[in-house]
């Protein structure tokens, strides 16, 4: 059903018009003898055409014309006036001003009805090229949201593959990408990128599982050449994660890569110093240290809170970033409520 307002100071006018836009079908006609009282009613309403007397008392068509134009959305409704043969002036003017096409009074009904068809036709074309616009654009943010969960879901599964071989737990992994969230919002940092770091802190170790079992998984103190193929997990992990397309695992690839450097340049693998460090690298140094300290581990007991907490203050510009240790400290509520969330036995089973 197709509304067409029309509008015109003569009641003669204004029935005849109605009758013969009935007669096209498919039609509903909305009648104003006032201009004002009609744009009224287009605040509210989108008519699918509009046909317009230009001579009126009020306001003439072309100022309605105008004034309907400015209307929020109404740019490419069809409108047709109505003018006198001789009003040339008035059809160009009305032309530049936003009418789509003419009606020549007195009225000639098989023109009227071939314009108005051709008039409706097109609103139809538009109406129809807008639904599979609005279509098209669900559909694609759709596939997007799905897209993004299965890359979520990925990144769970590859964070979990390292933890097969690690005796670091899942929680572990819970508590220090939370942890990393609240430090990123302690630094202002955008919420999305809050929440990038949250999503890829927990791979930072995903490179241990380049790492032999002998020395993974050996319960006492590494030797230092031990130790030093331990340390290659953080370059592992940046080759498995380097240059993907997901800005997620990019992210992931910079931690992985970044998380055991120290704020003085006493870190590996590079040995770089304060704020060479990437941003992410230095906010999960200071939440996968935290929480390594206060969990048990096969060869440690967890740290009481207080002991790691001096850790961490004593480690302020040597070990840390002094900024990212004062947003921990700030959030520190917030820490405490991930550490309760995220205990080892509860998500040990998942
Ligand atoms: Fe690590
Ligand atoms: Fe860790």
């Amino acid at each position: 059903m197709h509304k067409v307002l029309i509008i015109d100071d003569s009641d003669i006018n204004l029935t005849l018009i109605k009758a013969l836009v009935l007669k096209l079908g498919e039609c509903e006609p909305v009648l104003f003898e006032h201009p004002l009282k009609a744009l009224e009613w287009c605040r509210e309403q989108v008519p699918d055409l509009v046909i317009v007397d230009y001579m009126m008392p009020d306001m003439d068509g072309l100022r309605f014309i105008a004034a309907f134009r400015a209307l929020h959305g109404r740019t490419e409704i069809p409108v047709l006036m109505i003018t006198a043969n001789d009003q040339k002036d008035v059809r160009y003017e009305a032309l530049l001003g936003g009418a789509n096409d003419f009606l020549t009074k007195p009225i000639d009904r098989v023109e009227f009805s071939a314009r108005v068809r051709n008039m409706l036709a097109l609103r139809t074309g538009q109406k129809f090229l807008a639904d599979r616009a609005a279509f098209l654009a669900e559909k694609v943010d759709e596939r997007t949201r799905e897209i993004r969960e299965r890359e979520r879901e990925l990144i769970v599964r590859i964070s979990r593959a390292a933890e097969f071989r690690d005796p670091e737990t899942g929680a572990h992994i819970q508590r220090m990408a939370h942890y990393s969230e609240i430090i990123a919002r302690g630094l202002d940092l955008a919420p999305a990128t809050s929440r990038l770091i949250l999503q890829a802190a927990p791979m930072h170790d995903v490179g241990k599982i380049g790492i032999r079992d002998h020395i993974l998984l050996k319960p006492g103190r590494l030797t230092p050449e031990e130790f030093a193929v331990m340390k290659r997990h953080a370059e592992f992990g940046y080759e498995l994660l380097k240059d993907s397309g997901s800005e997620i695992m990019q992210a992931g690839a910079e931690i992985a890569l970044t998380h055991h450097e120290k704020y003085d340049g006493s870190g590996y693998p590079r040995g770089l110093r304060g704020n060479a460090i990437p941003l992410f690298g230095r906010i999960v140094a200071v939440a996968d240290v935290f929480d390594a300290l206060t969990s048990e581990r096969p060869y440690k007991k967890a740290w009481p809170l207080d002991e790691a907490l001096r850790f961490l203050e004593q480690g302020r510009g040597r070990h840390f970033d002094p900024l990212c240790v004062e947003a921990f400290l700030a959030g520190w509520e917030e820490v405490l409520e991930v550490r309760h969330r995220f205990q080892d036995e509860a998500v040990a089973t998942i």
